[in-house]
C-alpha cells in the first residue's frame, strides 16, 4: 500500500532571480553566454528573469495558496561562493537562509538543488566540467551550504540535469558555456557523475538527510530501422550513464561502447566509481517528452541542436509526433508512466518528479475578467501526466512526489522569454503576478490530495 502522492512545484535560480550583481554575486557560465550574439532566442538574459530575489516572498504566498507541500529551488554557487573555491559570500547565504524559514513559516517543505547550471565563470575559465577541480569545488560548495541550511532542509539535490550540463554545454554548444568539443564532452560526463558523489557525501557529513540528484531520462521511441547500436548509444548516453554508476558502481558496457573514455584509468580513476556509487537516496526525473528517433539518410553530422548532444553516434534524427507543446515537443504521457515503472525496477530507488509541464502560447481569455489566462492546454497536459504518474503507481512504481514546472513564466535558457511554462504570468516590467486557469486548476487538485480510485 502507497503512502499518499505528495506535490510540489519547482523553479530554479538563474531563471527566477534576476539581480545578478547584487550582494556580491559572482558572475556564472548564463551571464557571460547571454552576451553571445544569437545564442539567445530573443537577446536576452537572466538579469531580471521574475525578480525573484526581491519578490521570493510572492512566490512563497503563490507556492501556499497553490497547496505545494514542497517548493523546490536551486541555489546559486556564484552567490555563495563568487569565486567559485574560497571566500564565501554571506549576504549569498543569507537570501537562501531566509527563503528556508520563510517556507517554513508557510508550511512549506524546501527541496533545494545545489547546482541548475550557473557554475561559476572563474571555474570555467579553469576548465569548467572538463576538469577535475570543479568536482572538488563543488563539495567545496556543498559543505559551506549544508553548513548553513541542513538542520531545516529535508531533502536535498546535488545536480540538475547532468546530461544537459555535459552535452548541450560542451557537446551542441546550445547551453553555456556553449562549446562544442565533440567526444571530449565524455570528460564532462565523469566529472559531473564525480561532483555528485562527492557533493552527496559532503551533504550527508554535514548531517543532510534525504540526498539524491535530479536526472533527465527519457523513454527512446526508435523506428524499426534505427540500428540497434544507435538506439543504444543514446539510450546510454541520456541515460544509463547517469543512472547506472549510482545504482551499479560502473559504467555498462553500453555506456563505455557509446562513451570509450568512460573506461579510461586517466579519467575514471581509483575510487572515483565508490565515491559515485549508492550516492543518490531518490531519483528525481524531469520528463517532458519522449525521444523518438528515426533514421537519417544521409548521414550528415546535425550541427548543434539536440541530435548534436550525442557526440559520436550518427545515423538518426528526432522525429516528434504531433500533438507537440509551442517548444516543438510532442506530448506523450504514456511515456511517463512508462520511464517511472522501468526506472523504479532498475533502481529500486525513490522516485520523485522533479519537473513536468509545458510552454504553450497563453492566450488571454477575453470572455471572463481580462486578466485570466485561459491556458486550458496546459491544464491538459498536467492533468494527463498526473494521471500517469498515478497509474505508474497503480503497477508498483516507487513514486513518492511531483512538482510541477514551473510556478512563474521565467527565463527558458536559450528560449529566453519566447517559452512560457509558468502557472503564473509575469509582467516583465513590475513583476506583477497573474495566476493562470492552470495555476487554480493545479491547487484544486492538490487539495483533493487526488488518488485514484481503485
Ligand atoms: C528542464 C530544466 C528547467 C526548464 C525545463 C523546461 O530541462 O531543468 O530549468 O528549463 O527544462
Amino acid at each position: 500500500v502507497h503512502r499518499p502522492l505528495e506535490f510540489g512545484v519547482a523553479t530554479s535560480a538563474y531563471q527566477t532571480e534576476g539581480a545578478v550583481g547584487r550582494d556580491g554575486r559572482g558572475e556564472s557560465i548564463w551571464d557571460t553566454f547571454c552576451r553571445r550574439s544569437g545564442a539567445i532566442a530573443d537577446g536576452s538574459d537572466g538579469s531580471m528573469a521574475c525578480q525573484s530575489y526581491d519578490l521570493v516572498n510572492e512566490d512563497v504566498s503563490l507556492a501556499q495558496r497553490l497547496g505545494a507541500g514542497w517548493y523546490r529551488f536551486s541555489i546559486a554557487w556564484p552567490r555563495v561562493i563568487p569565486d567559485g573555491t574560497g571566500r564565501i559570500e554571506q549576504r549569498g547565504l543569507d537570501y537562501y537562509d531566509r527563503l528556508v524559514d520563510h517556507l517554513l513559516d508557510a508550511g512549506i517543505a524546501p527541496a533545494p538543488t545545489l547546482y541548475h547550471w550557473d557554475l561559476p565563470q572563474i571555474l570555467e575559465d579553469h576548465g569548467g566540467w572538463l576538469s577535475r577541480d570543479t568536482a572538488s569545488a563543488f563539495a567545496e560548495y556543498a559543505t559551506v551550504v549544508a553548513e548553513r541550511l541542513t538542520d531545516r532542509v529535508p531533502m536535498w539535490a546535488t545536480l540538475n540535469e547532468p546530461w544537459c550540463s555535459a552535452y548541450l554545454g560542451y557537446a551542441a554548444g546550445v547551453h553555456a558555456p556553449g562549446r562544442m568539443i565533440g567526444k571530449d564532452a565524455h570528460r564532462a560526463t565523469h566529472h559531473l557523475m564525480l561532483a555528485h558523489g562527492w557533493g552527496a557525501q559532503a551533504l550527508r557529513a554535514a548531517g543532510a538527510g534525504w540526498v539524491g540528484i535530479v536526472l533527465n531520462p527519457a523513454p527512446i521511441l526508435a523506428a524499426t530501422d534505427v540500428p540497434q547500436e544507435t538506439t543504444d548509444a543514446v539510450d546510454a548516453l541520456r541515460n544509463r550513464v547517469w543512472w547506472g554508476p549510482i545504482v551499479n558502481g560502473r559504467y555498462d558496457d553500453q555506456s563505455i561502447a557509446a562513451a570509450p573514455v568512460l573506461a579510461d584509468p586517466d579519467l575514471v580513476r581509483d575510487g572515483d566509481l565508490h565515491s559515485i556509487h549508492g550516492s543518490a537516496q531518490w531519483l528525481g526525473i524531469n520528463y517532458y517528452t519522449p525521444m523518438r528517433l528515426v533514421r537519417r539518410t544521409d548521414h550528415k553530422r546535425a550541427a548543434g541542436g539536440e541530435e548534436g548532444a550525442y557526440p559520436g553516434v550518427a545515423g538518426f534524427q528526432f522525429a516528434p509526433r504531433e500533438p507537440q507543446t509551442s517548444l516543438g515537443w510532442e506530448i506523450h504521457a504514456d511515456s511517463l508512466r512508462d520511464l517511472l515503472v522501468d526506472l523504479s525496477h532498475h533502481t529500486h530507488l525513490p522516485l520523485i518528479v522533479t519537473e513536468n509541464g509545458a510552454a504553450f502560447r497563453d492566450s488571454a481569455n477575453s470572455s471572463s475578467s481580462a486578466s485570466a489566462i485561459n491556458d486550458a492546454d496546459r491544464i491538459r497536459y498536467l492533468r494527463d501526466h498526473l494521471e500517469a504518474v498515478h497509474a505508474a503507481r497503480e503497477v508498483g512504481a516507487d513514486v513518492r512526489a511531483y512538482f510541477a514546472w514551473t510556478l512563474l513564466d521565467n527565463f527558458e535558457w536559450a528560449h529566453g522569454y519566447t517559452q512560457k511554462f509558468g502557472i503564473v504570468q509575469v509582467d516583465a516590467v513590475t513583476g506583477a503576478r497573474t495566476p493562470k486557469a492552470s495555476f487554480y486548476w493545479l491547487a484544486d487538485y492538490f487539495r483533493a490530495g487526488y488518488e485514484k480510485p481503485r
